[in-house]
């Protein structure tokens, strides 16, 4: 918090607007989710050449389980494919996968592919890639306070010894550092019950791209617009130099 980093240390990305970018071009929805595969693979690339050591991205809201049954389907296999196909070059690159979010209610065969790659993956040094995938910040903060609260039951902690390290600890992110930048495309400006306990102090960038358009070039933009902001962390100026 002491020295001003250049380039984040932690990107998130909402990934919206697939659906738009299938529907300008009279396609169904589910072939904007896969050129956005695309644009999740330069998006990892430049953030392993930049430097960058955590991205996460935003894949399935716990919410989207309310579209299309044929949608949820074709994103799920999407998934599944994605993770079988870009594996080799995920390892090449030095990338580690983790996966966060609720998993339950994925079929066996997806969850198999999601422990997969994180396995195939793990000794990767160079960038952390977090697919939060049936993820819900709301959700993963209520699972938080259960953890917490059980163990002041079980009196190994007593209430006034909850700080913001037990909050943050207990969250799936626990051990992640919180996101520095966190990027939506598509136009809309909210975070939609994504990261918000660790988006406190994020730098927030909305570009009106739909994600399927959103490449190397893009996230570099976004990496630049990020350089150009001073962080202050509720201090003066001078306080964070
Ligand atoms: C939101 O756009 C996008 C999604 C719900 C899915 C994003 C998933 C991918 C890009 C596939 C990524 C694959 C891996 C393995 C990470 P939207 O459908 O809400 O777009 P709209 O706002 O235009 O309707």
């Amino acid at each position: 918090m002491s020295e001003k980093r250049t380039v984040p240390r932690h990107v998130a990305i909402i990934m919206d607007g697939n659906g738009r970018w299938a529907k300008q071009r009279g396609k169904e929805r589910y072939e904007g989710h896969i050129e956005g595969v695309t644009s999740v693979r330069e998006a990892v690339k430049s953030a392993v050449r930049n430097g960058v050591e955590y991205l996460t991205l935003y894949a399935f809201s716990t919410e989207n389980w309310g579209r299309p049954a044929e949608e949820v389907e074709a994103l799920m296999s999407l998934f599944c494919r994605s993770v079988i196909n870009e594996a080799p070059e995920l390892i090449a690159q030095g990338v580690r996968v983790k996966v966060i979010g609720h998993r339950s209610r994925f079929s066996r065969q997806v969850r198999e592919h999601l422990e997969e790659i994180e396995r195939s993956t793990a000794q990767g040094e160079r960038l952390t890639l977090i697919l939060a995938i049936d993820y819900s910040s709301r959700d993963e903060m209520t699972d938080a306070v259960r953890r917490i609260a059980r163990e002041v039951a079980e009196g190994r902690l007593t209430p006034e010894e909850i700080s913001v390290q037990t909050v943050g600890g207990s969250l799936y992110t626990a051990g992640i550092p919180d996101p520095d930048l966190i990027v939506r495309t598509g136009g809309e400006s909210r975070l939609s019950n994504f990261l918000l306990w660790q988006a406190s102090y994020a730098e927030l960038y909305f570009p009106t791209l739909l994600w399927p358009d959103f490449r190397e070039a893009d996230f570099e933009e976004a990496l630049r617009a990020y350089a150009s902001r001073e962080r202050r962390f509720g201090l003066v100026s001078d306080g964070v130099k």
